[in-house]
């Protein structure tokens, strides 16, 4: 990779930041073809190195994609590997939540029961409240790397964002608010 130098050294810094317990939140924007799958891929593969799982989700840019689409399969990467017990471990209360949208939690988990009816609102704070949990479990074994690709494909997505990737580094002792990143889904 040419260059970028100063890009992919905050990128690892963040990585040390969150193998210490502190996660990290970037957002890489530019024009198409300037370089921000690349240099994500670049991360990606360091953070391989260092022991991180990488889970990608990319946003999905001719319509029809299932809603949250980018988390079900960032979520899907995470899930994966993990047996019935681990995942149960994982997910803790919130697995009726996070099987609404990860169809592979009901494969491993099978008892798993639908959740309680309530209101759109209410069922959407649980849910994000119910994959923030998860992360930050799963983040402890092991830590974790989140790349979301091609936000500007994002339905909400704020004016300005021509291209981007979050790449969201991520482990134990992390607590960060889904909510506020709601207009990625
Ligand atoms: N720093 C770099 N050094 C060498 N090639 C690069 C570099 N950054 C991007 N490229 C190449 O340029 C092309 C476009 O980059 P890409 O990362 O896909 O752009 P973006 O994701 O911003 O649209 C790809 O073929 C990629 O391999
Ligand atoms: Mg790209």
């Amino acid at each position: 990779m040419v260059g970028r130098d100063g890009e992919l050294g905050e990128l690892l810094a963040g990585l040390d930041d969150a193998m210490s317990g502190r996660g990290r939140l970037f957002l890489l924007a530019g024009d198409p073809g300037i370089g921000k799958s690349r240099l994500a891929d670049e991360a990606a593969a360091q953070a391989r190195d260092r022991g991180f799982k990488v889970a990608w989700g990319r946003c999905w840019e001719a319509g029809g994609a299932p809603a949250y689409w980018p988390w079900v399969q960032s979520l899907r990467a995470c899930v994966r590997g993990l047996d019935g017990e681990e995942l149960q471990a994982h997910l803790g209360a919130g697995a009726p939540f996070v099987a609404q949208i990860v169809a592979e939690v009901a494969e491993i988990l099978p008892d798993v029961r639908p959740p309680p009816p309530m209101g759109a609102e209410g069922g959407r704070f649980r849910l994000f409240d119910a994959v923030a949990t998860f992360l930050r479990n799963a983040g402890a074994g092991q830590p974790l790397m989140l790349v979301l690709d091609d936000l500007h494909a994002v339905p909400g997505c704020p004016a300005g964002v021509t291209g981007a990737r979050l790449i969201w580094p991520w482990s134990s002792g992390e607590r960060r608010c889904f909510p506020s990143l709601a207009w990625l889904m």
